[in-house]
């Protein structure tokens, strides 16, 4: 935040209120992967990351993310054809790969979507993503 930033917060909201913007304006550490989630996976999983009941399986609150997450950085970059069971419910439709996004920006993703809706999944890192992505296919 810049200095002229500042000084027009402490004006407007006064100093406390000032402490708490600026603490969140910068401790959001997921903005490139909210921005990533919204051009490449959003039209199907949701803004809100709900799915589409009976045919695209939910992020939101998914028992999957925690169960299988070795397998994210694969399914991300190649797609997944088998059958998926995610919270009990099986989807069957495809999910073509999304080979563009680069080792981090899958691990930004993944970051995104372990921490979006009320999610609580803990961090995945560059590095073990990295090794995942050469051992999928
Ligand atoms: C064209 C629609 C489409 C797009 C775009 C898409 N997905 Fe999917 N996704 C699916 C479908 C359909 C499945 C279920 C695949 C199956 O059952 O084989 C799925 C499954 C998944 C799963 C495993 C199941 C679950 O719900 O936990 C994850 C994780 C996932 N997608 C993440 C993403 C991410 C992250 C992106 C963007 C980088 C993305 N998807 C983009 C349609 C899509």
């Amino acid at each position: 935040m810049s200095k002229i930033k500042l000084v027009y917060c402490l004006l407007l909201v006064g100093l406390g209120s000032c402490a708490y913007l600026l603490e969140s304006c910068q401790s959001n550490p997921y903005v490139h992967g909210e921005i990533l989630y919204e051009n490449f996976c959003a039209n199907c999983h949701m803004e809100d990351g709900t799915g589409l009941i009976g045919n695209i399986p939910p992020l939101a609150g998914a028992d999957f993310l925690t169960k299988y997450a070795d397998q994210l950085p694969c399914i991300i970059r190649y797609g997944v054809t088998d059958t998926l069971t995610v919270n009990g419910k099986q989807y069957a439709a495809p999910m073509a790969g999304i080979p563009e996004l680069t080792d981090i920006e899958v691990t930004n993703v993944i970051n995104y979507i372990n921490h979006a809706w009320g999610n609580d999944n803990g961090f995945t890192r560059p590095t073990d993503v990295q090794v995942i992505l050469e051992g999928c296919k």
